[in-house]
């Protein structure tokens, strides 16, 4: 028996009993006749002494050798602690050590495990075993496991079959690029790591399950960002027989489930709603953050016109009103045109306009301006005495990204982005297509198994950007938690599809010939979502970076620092699968 106890289960209770714990050395503290150790597990720490007046020679000795992380077997009297610690549970006792046991001995750690450590991000990646001994990081996967756990319990609740489909698939365009596997016994042929299980979830609806879901890694070969990782996971769903509003209800039933049991928050009865169009046009995103307002103003019909060439030059004049922000010094502007010019953002310029005090402005654009035209402005924008201004332009699309950017960095200054707060929306209505300049082809908005609005097909023939999609996702506080459509379920509409998208029939039916083929047999209407479940996790944790939410995750370069992977294959590994590595492949 290695322990009678976990380190964070002893209380006042046990005083007077014999215990053996086993754990980490936490710190030692050693005056002489009296040692502290401090005993670390998952579940706690426990103060471990050792005096010389009870202890032997020996607990004492063996005490004194101890180091930082060594593994331990202590067995000893529990007692009341002379100096209650109160921060934390096992605080009031402590147990005198009668014998020490060293499990195993270890290394001085490159970093301290410690709730602040001194480890820099890149040796705590390459030591992640160590960095995921702390007490934050354990804290963060103890979170994510409870939202595994309740996901399953919702969603079983509601009759959903959970379903393992397979991991190596057939390159399918889902929007990144797939990761590939070589096939040894079908030489010159190659896997893809699934980016979804989209199509099998179909099939399963196909196959009369009706009520699907799956928590899933997924592999997407792009670039990475805070919220991306290469693989990640999914809460993957599909259901049959149901309609956009089913689907909705389903979901935002199982996120207020998530909030309600984990972190002890009720979120909004109803999630508002936004179609696509609006949120460009208030927000400049399709995931606005709606923990603080700063909406776009349009102000093109009261600052064009005026004489001023860029404006009037502009297919787009935007404002947002930073409310109580007149008060920003000339060096705080500057910091901030210079941050919109940044390349990230890349905006030209940025105007602004202080509604004074008294009724006056002080404009960065007086000469072009008469005070009675930025009073208009500031009308339009409905903005009082003290408010601030902040003017983009340029073409429609680019200022509103810009605009977005400036939007959600003031909503950083001004601390309006709590991350104790919680506001979901659902964004509706997505464009089926969106066109994409350099193949010169539409791409699907989502992906090619999207159903467009019944009410926009006759569109899809004239005018194919123009039509709207049976598609939606979920945001939250900036962040696209999912998204989903309702999907289609008839091969003459599917192959159709394909068609927009520049597939030839050929092409079409080699990559997707099985779906559409199983929609011959009796397809239900079916539809569904998936949720990230790293970024629900970090966003519950009020984190923007999924990074730390993962046990075992990679890095900007898509590299796990730990086990050095990727890696080279040897010669003969290469040569049983049949591949030969171009030298410029070899030596990048
Ligand atoms: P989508 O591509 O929108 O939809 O992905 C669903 C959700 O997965 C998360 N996500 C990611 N998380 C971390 N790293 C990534 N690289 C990454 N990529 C996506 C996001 C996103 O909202 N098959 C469809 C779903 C459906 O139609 O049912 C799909 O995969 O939170």
């Amino acid at each position: 028996m290695y322990r009678s106890h976990t380190c964070g289960e002893l209380r006042t209770e046990q005083i007077g009993s014999t215990v053996t714990l086993s754990g980490w050395v936490q710190t030692v503290r050693d005056k002489g006749n009296l040692i502290w150790v401090d005993l670390r597990d998952r579940y706690g720490i426990t103060q471990i002494v050792g005096e010389s007046d009870n202890a032997t020679e020996e607990v004492m000795n063996s005490l004194k050798e101890l180091g930082r992380e060594f593994v331990v077997q202590i067995t000893g009297t529990v007692s009341q602690r002379s100096a209650a610690n109160p921060n934390i549970p096992t605080g009031e006792i402590e147990v005198k050590a009668e014998k020490v046991e060293v499990l195993n001995a270890s290394k001085t750690p490159p970093f301290t495990i410690e709730d602040d450590t001194d480890g820099g991000e890149e040796l705590r990646a390459q030591y992640r075993y160590l960095d995921l001994r702390r007490n934050p990081v354990q804290d963060k996967l103890r979170l994510r496991n409870k939202v595994a756990l309740e996901t399953r319990k919702y969603l079983d609740s509601q009759d959903f079959l959970d379903v393992e489909t397979p991991v190596l698939i057939k390159s399918t365009p889902e929007g990144a690029r797939d990761f590939v596997v070589p096939s040894r016994m079908n030489g010159g042929q190659f896997y893809a790591l699934p980016q979804s299980p989209q199509t099998f979830k179909q099939l399963l609806m196909v196959s009369g399950f009706d009520r699907y879901y799956q928590i899933v890694k997924c592999f997407r070969d792009e670039d990475l960002r805070a919220d991306r990782q290469p693989e990640f996971t999914q809460i993957d769903c599909e259901m049959a027989f149901v309609e956009q509003e089913d689907v909705l209800t389903t979901f935002e039933g199982m996120i207020k489930h998530l909030f309600r049991e984990v972190r002890n928050v009720e979120l909004d009865e109803t999630f508002p709603r936004l179609t696509y169009a609006e949120a460009m046009e208030r927000f400049g995103s399709d995931k606005p953050d709606m923990r603080f307002g700063l909406e776009f103003v349009n102000l093109n019909s009261v600052a064009q016109g005026k004489g001023f060439s860029i404006f009037d030059s502009a297919e787009v004049v935007l404002a947002i009103n930073a409310e109580q922000c007149a008060v920003y010094t000339r060096k705080q502007l500057d910091k901030l045109t210079e941050w919109v010019k940044r390349p990230q953002i890349g905006a030209k310029g940025l105007v602004y306009v202080k509604c004074n005090e008294d009724g006056t402005f002080k404009s960065s654009v007086d000469k072009f301006y008469s005070q009675e035209d930025l009073k208009e402005w500031a009308e339009a924008a409905n903005a009082q005495p003290g408010d601030l201004l902040l003017v983009l332009s340029g073409e429609l699309d680019k200022t509103r990204k810009q605009m977005n950017e400036l939007r959600l960095h003031m909503g950083d200054e001004l601390g309006l982005r709590n991350p104790n707060e919680f506001k979901p929306l659902w964004v509706l209505d997505f464009p089926l297509l969106e066109w994409d300049e350099e193949s010169e082809r539409y791409h699907a908005m989502h992906h090619p198994f999207t159903s467009p609005k019944p009410e926009d097909h006759h569109l899809i023939d004239t005018e194919p950007g123009k039509v709207r999609a049976n598609a939606y996702d979920l945001a939250m506080n900036g962040v696209e938690l999912g998204g989903g459509s309702i999907r289609i379920h008839d091969r003459e509409l599917q192959s159709r599809m394909f068609d927009l998208l520049g597939f030839t029939k050929e092409e079409a039916e080699a990559q997707f010939g099985f779906l559409m083929s199983a929609f011959e047999y009796g397809a239900p209407p079916h539809g569904g979502l998936a949720f990230g479940l790293d970024r629900l996790v970090a966003t519950m944790g009020g984190s923007e970076s999924i990074r730390d939410y993962i046990a075992f995750p990679k890095n900007n370069s898509g590299r796990d620092v730990m086990i050095d992977a990727p890696s080279p294959l040897d010669k003969e590994q290469l040569n049983e699968l049949g591949i030969n590595l171009q030298p410029k492949a070899v030596t990048e």
